[in-house]
């Protein structure tokens, strides 16, 4: 669909960039406050500078579509920063938690819509063995490392390779270093996301490495249906495609087990509302889900549905797993940008990805991307009103 950075020449790359750079140079010496526009591509997405940190200008990119949805992505962190998409009234509200400016983000957040990597959720103690090699990465999480460690792709200002194509597209480029929270390998990734007129949000994401290192790359987007923080996300009703779950430990580490959910309060095979069980589950849920799927096709593997708003959320993965989190460890004292308490369970993620700690659980999906192998992968979010 989009020209990828693994399949692009270096040249290539470099013009498109440069000719980027030209165009966001206009507005550098705007700071945070500034939100001016300062681009309309031919697909109709606007650029605003939106202020800068590690000494880059970091932008804010604007896709609309023919169906009243908007989509706002930050080159900081890879961010979706709101998704507006219209109720059954035809009130506009933003799904997705986020702020209206980049200090939201530069108080870090927990991962408020961003772009995960090199390694979404945890690898047990921050450890992994690749042949003979051991590595030790960043820890961030007591004494496991997660999303990428202290500064992982959440946390970094990404290049834009803005993308010509019959829908809303923005691709970002980010190079990770060997030895960048302690992964080896240089990792090339890009990340695109569009947004067609049927209010469906694409990511896709590719990367390529010049050593074996473990790769889980997701997005950590916040859902709320009713587009207000408010109310809590209990009375949604989830369905997941998975009959499987991995149990974890009391650090959340998958224990090894694939267990069935049958029977139990991870039993969502069925639309079922999240508080229906939610007291059973200690903490509330933050696990892996092992999707049904017969191939790695993009396949439609959870609905989320909110009857007040009558928003409904499908969530399609080549993903063979989904982390299911119910916002367990929000407690109110995060506020938005117009000043709501965060409280927990006010918003769920639905993170596609392969399981947790692969690199260290051998009978899982391997996540080990070696040279001259491709990365790719693809989830896409789709909302309509029922
Ligand atoms: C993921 C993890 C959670 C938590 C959140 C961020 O979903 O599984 O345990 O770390 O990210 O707070």
């Amino acid at each position: 669909m989009t020209p990828q950075i693994a399949i692009m020449n270096k040249s290539n790359l470099m013009l498109s960039i440069a000719g980027f750079v030209i165009l966001a140079s206009a507005s550098c010496n705007n700071n945070e406050t500034s939100n001016k526009e300062e681009a309309v591509s031919k697909t109709g997405i606007k650029t605003a500078a939106w202020g800068r940190t590690d000494g880059r200008q970091v932008h804010l990119f604007t896709l609309s579509n023919k169906s009243g949805g908007q989509v706002k992505i930050s080159d900081y962190g890879g961010t979706i920063i709101s998704w507006l998409v219209p109720d059954k009234k035809g009130s506009s509200g933003s799904i997705v938690l986020g702020f209206d400016s980049l200090s939201g983000y530069l108080a870090k957040p927990p991962y408020f819509g961003a772009t995960i990597g090199r390694y979404g959720n945890r690898i047990a103690k921050g450890k992994f063995k690749i042949g003979s090699d051991i590595y030790t990465l960043a820890t961030n999480n007591g004494k496991n490392a997660l999303h990428g460690g202290l500064k992982g792709f959440d946390k970094v200002v990404w290049e834009t390779l803005p993308v010509v194509d019959s829908v809303a597209s923005i691709t970002l480029i980010y190079t990770s270093k060997d030895g960048e929270e302690g992964y080896p390998g240089n990792l090339k990734t890009s990340v695109t996301f569009s947004l067609s007129d049927d209010n469906e949000l694409t990511i896709e994401y590719n990367a390529v490495t010049d050593k074996p290192t473990p790769v889980n790359l997701t997005n950590h987007s916040y859902f709320n249906l009713t587009g207000d923080v408010s109310n809590n996300i209990l009375n949604h009703v989830l369905m997941i495609d998975a009959d499987l779950y991995t149990p974890v430990d009391s650090t959340l580490i998958p224990t090894g087990e694939i267990k069935s959910v049958k029977g139990t309060a991870f039993d969502f095979t069925q639309p079922e509302k999240i508080g229906a069980r939610i007291n059973e589950v200690a903490g509330g849920y933050d696990h892996n889900f092992v999707l049904n799927r017969k191939d790695s096709s993009l396949q439609l593997v959870a609905t989320l549905s909110d009857s007040s708003s009558g928003r409904r959320l499908e969530v399609f993965t080549t993903e063979p797993g989904l982390q299911f989190y119910s916002g367990n460890f929000l407690n109110g004292s995060i506020k938005t940008s117009d000043d709501k308490p965060i409280n927990q369970h006010a918003a769920l993620c639905l993170e596609t990805q392969h399981f947790p700690d692969s690199p260290n659980e051998p009978s899982f999906p391997s996540t080990i991307l070696k040279p001259g192998e491709k990365y790719h992968s693809v989830t896409k979010y789709k909302v309509a009103v029922f």
